[in-house]
């Protein structure tokens, strides 16, 4: 992987709850909040879970979701997806990124 940190699944579990599940379900038929549920997140174009109302933006960024594209994106969201209603400043640090990605990887399949 280009530059990503291995992760600790187990430390991103504790990011998810902290920064994610306000918003955001994981589990297989999760259901949307204020967020859309993240199951199948990996290897999936943004903006296609079904009865969730997303923006323009998100909807036509167009690129597949994956280590690589969330690693980028939960850095500034609001960059990597200009105008975005998603309503989160991002994590600097490269680590607890790749941590949450590799929870997100095991759980959102
Ligand atoms: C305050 C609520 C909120 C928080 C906190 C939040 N999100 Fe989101 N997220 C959203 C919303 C709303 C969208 C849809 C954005 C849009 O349509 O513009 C979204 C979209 C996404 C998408 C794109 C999904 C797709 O199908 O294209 C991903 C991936 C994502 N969020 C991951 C995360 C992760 C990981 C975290 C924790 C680090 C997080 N979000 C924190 C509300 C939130």
């Amino acid at each position: 992987m280009s530059g990503i940190p291995k992760g600790d699944s187990s430390k991103g579990a504790k990011l998810f709850k902290q920064r994610c599940k306000q918003c955001h379900t994981i589990e297989q038929g999760g259901g949307n909040g204020v967020g859309p549920n993240l199951h199948g997140l990996f290897g999936r174009k943004t903006g296609q879970v079904e009865g969730f109302n997303y923006t323009e933006a998100n909807k036509s960024k167009g690129i597949t979701w994956s280590e690589e594209t969330l690693f980028e994106y939960l850095e500034k969201p609001k960059a990597y997806i200009p105008g975005t209603k998603m309503a989160f400043a991002g994590i600097k640090k490269k680590n607890e990124r790749a941590d949450l990605i590799a929870y997100l990887h095991e759980a959102s399949q």
